[in-house]
């Protein structure tokens, strides 16, 4: 018999499964006020980010089946576009891990994605992954501008651009990472940042393909440090970056692209933020590599926040 959203999160929640990553609100304190499905214009998606993990291919399964029988006794998740008002699921593994992960869990209605593709078709780029390839196996999504490529692997906004370009010619979906730095955070430029990033990396994307565009605002100082952004700081970024897309685009695109909020987000977290008018889902690090954990970041919905 299937559990509802509300059981299974009591369960999750009461199990005391969850370890308490995040260390307190970055910046005040806030009061929220619960957005019901029929409210929210936009389908939440919720994203898994396995980064290079886990370590081997077993663990890997072993991750997606916990996850897959967890999510099992939820009753309103689906897959890309089935049924308006649901949540979407999508899962980012390793690229060797990619073809066995969705083999188990695209009957779910979950979707795959790669976590980086390189913006050439093909040829002697030895290490690289093109989009055909990615797309071959199933992927439906491709992160592009995690701000770990963008620190560690050198990735320009010129670059990035690219990427995004190629992962729409080739029919998938780009989930573009923005998002400052400490320092820039420090120094006020916040905004600034994501209007350059934004601006930058979707530079020649049409009007009609953004509607497969997803955007992360990703504060990087909240990227693996337990320091979740105020909900409210994040909803009024997600809120800005759409002042951004207006004016790129018009009021339809704004209104319509979906942002995805990412840094440090738990199941402590995830009811807060899902709670903000421009918070339209979350990419998940951490907390997506245990099934309990990122299980009840997707039942977000079933929980109720404090008006
Ligand atoms: P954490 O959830 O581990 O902070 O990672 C966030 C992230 O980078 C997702 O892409």
């Amino acid at each position: 018999m299937k559990l509802s959203l509300t059981v299974l999160a009591a369960a999750l929640s009461g199990a005391g499964a969850f370890t308490a990553l995040n260390n307190g609100p970055r910046t005040t304190t806030t009061t929220t006020t619960e957005l019901s499905m029929h409210q929210r214009q936009r389908q939440p998606i919720m994203a898994g980010n396995w980064k290079m993990n886990p370590a081997t291919e077993a663990d890997a399964l072993n991750l997606a089946n916990g996850f897959c029988a967890l999510l099992n006794q939820l009753e309103d998740t689906c897959a890309v576009d089935v049924k308006e008002g649901c949540t979407e699921v999508v899962l980012f593994p390793p690229f060797p891990f990619i073809s066995k992960v969705k083999d188990i869990v695209s009957k779910d209605g979950i979707s795959v994605g790669a976590q980086q593709v390189y913006y050439e078709n093909k040829g002697a780029f030895t290490g690289s992954v093109a989009a055909s390839m990615v797309k071959s196996v199933g992927c439906e999504y491709v992160l592009c501008g995690h701000s770990e490529r963008r620190s560690l692997f050198s990735d320009s906004d010129a670059n990035i651009n690219q990427k995004v370009r190629k992962v729409l010619e080739y029919g998938m979906r780009p989930i573009l990472c923005v998002g400052e730095t400490q320092d820039d955070y420090d120094l006020g430029i916040t905004q600034e940042v994501c209007a350059m990033q934004v601006t930058k990396d979707l530079r020649g994307v049409s009007k009609e393909d953004m509607s497969n565009v997803v955007i992360a605002y990703e504060p990087v100082w909240a990227i693996g440090t337990g320091l979740v952004c105020d909900a409210k700081a994040a909803n009024d970024v997600h809120k800005f970056i759409r002042t951004i897309l207006a004016k790129m685009y018009d009021d339809e695109v704004a209104q319509s692209t979906r942002i995805q909020y990412g840094g440090s987000v738990t199941p402590e977290s995830v009811d807060g933020l899902m709670a903000m008018s421009d918070i339209d889902g979350c990419l998940v690090g951490g907390a997506s590599l245990f099934a309990d954990k990122f299980a009840r970041i997707v039942s977000f919905k079933s929980s109720v926040v404090a008006a």
